[in-house]
This record gives structure tokens, sequence and C-alpha cells, in this order.
């Protein structure tokens, strides 16, 4: 997906992947990360979630990256904390107490100033990307990791012939092919969503659409 495919949707406020609640499996499954207050969560392909807002009032430091600046603003706005801007490695940076918002690629950004990277929180991220950007996506989330990084990670699984992606189908095997030589995974949640999804049958979507969520915890040693 291009940078002006995303830009066009928020240009358009076409973006039915917002969430006007907190995802429901990240209160469930985020104790189970056992991070302690103070600890560092990097959220790429933020948006404007409100799960960003849910993970700084668990007293983490969250830092979210996006390519769109409507969708920052949007953050900014509904935090009660002054933001100041900044700009690292040719990137805008929104800082406030408790987060730090780059704006731009993912794909290009500056791996040392985001450690330590203590949890990732992937929502509707990986499955945004084709095939060769998610590669290029898990390479950037291992080389921004550190020995004790943990992510937790939403996917979709339905047969990709049926309907054009974002959302792609990302399934286990291919998770374990991005991931696997660095992470253990454990799949904590799986439930058919496809009554939800009554938008992606008018796309072509005719057999199944499931949700996983995983977390990943440190396998092999960096
Ligand atoms: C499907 S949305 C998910 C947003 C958010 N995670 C959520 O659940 O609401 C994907 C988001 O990723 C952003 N995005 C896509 N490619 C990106 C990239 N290479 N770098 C940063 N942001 C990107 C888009 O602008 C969009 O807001």
């Amino acid at each position: 997906m291009e940078i002006s495919y995303w830009k066009s949707r928020w240009r358009k406020d076409n973006i039915g992947w917002h969430m006007k609640e907190i995802y429901p499996p990240l209160p469930t499954f985020w104790p189970q990360l056992n991070l302690p207050a103070g600890a560092r969560v990097l959220v790429p392909l933020c948006g404007k979630s409100h799960d960003l807002d849910w993970l700084v009032s668990r007293g983490l430091n969250v830092t979210g990256v996006e390519l769109s600046l409507k969708a920052l603003q949007e953050v900014m706005r509904r935090s009660a904390k002054p933001f100041t801007r900044t700009e690292s490695h040719g990137f805008p940076v929104f800082k406030s107490e408790s987060m730090e918002l780059w704006q731009g690629d993912f794909l290009r950004l500056p791996n040392a100033p985001l450690h330590p990277v203590d949890a990732v929180y992937d929502k509707a991220s990986l499955v945004a990307l084709p095939a060769a950007m998610r590669k290029r996506y898990a390479k950037k989330l291992l080389e921004l990791r550190d020995s004790h990084t943990q992510i937790l990670l939403q996917s979709f699984e339905y047969q990709q012939e049926e309907m054009n992606g974002p959302p792609f189908s990302v399934p286990e095997r291919e998770i374990k092919k991005l991931f696997g030589s660095s992470f253990n995974l454990n799949l904590l949640l799986e439930q058919s969503k496809f009554e939800e999804v009554k938008k992606f049958h008018e796309r072509g979507l005719s057999s199944f659409f499931i949700e996983k969520v995983y977390l990943l915890s440190p396998g092999r040693p960096i």
C-alpha cells in the first residue's frame, strides 16, 4: 500500500478500521505482558486509536508511529497533556509527558532513538500491508526490538483470492516465518468475525473471516 493510498483514505475520512472504543482484547490480554509502570510501548501504524490513550492510562510510555498528521492531531487533541513538536532523523515528533508521536513512514524509522522497546502493540498494522511490505515491516520490528521485547499482535485469516486487502489475510504460517526465528508464538484468541464484516462480503468475502490475537515472547537471544 502506497503512502498516497493511506493519505487519501484519511483525507476522505474513509477509516473503517477506526474503533470508537478500546479494542476489547487489549484490556483482556495486556496484563499477560506483565509490564512495569513506565515501560515503553511501540505502536506502529497507530492511526488515531483510542488504544493509545488506554495504554497511557496504564502508566506506560507510548510511542506511536503514523503517516497521517490528521490522525496524530486528533490523538493530541484528545490528550489532557500538552505536546511539543521536535524533529528527529527527519521525522516530526510530537512529545508529551507520556507519549511520543512520530509522523512518517514506519519502514524508514531510525532505530536508536526508539530504544528501549519493552513491548509492541500491533492492531490492524501488519494486516494493513501487502506481503512484500509485511516482510519489511517485520524486519523493522526485529531491528527495533530489545532482547526482552514482547509483541501483542492481531491478525486476520480468510481466503485471499476472495477479496483484495487491506486488511490482508496473514496466516499463522506467515507469522511464524516472519517472527518465528526470534519469538515464540502463543495464540491467545481465535474467533470468527464473518458476520461482523458484512462490508467485506460486498467485496467478495464469502467463506470465513477469522481474527487471531497472538502474544509473541522472546525466543532465542538476539
Ligand atoms: C488499518 S489502519 C490501523 C490503524 C490503527 N492501528 C487502528 O487500529 O486504529 C493502518 C494505519 O497505518 C497507517 N500507515 C500505513 N502505512 C504506514 C507506514 N508505512 N508508516 C506509518 N503509518 C502507516 C495508515 O495511515 C493507517 O492509519
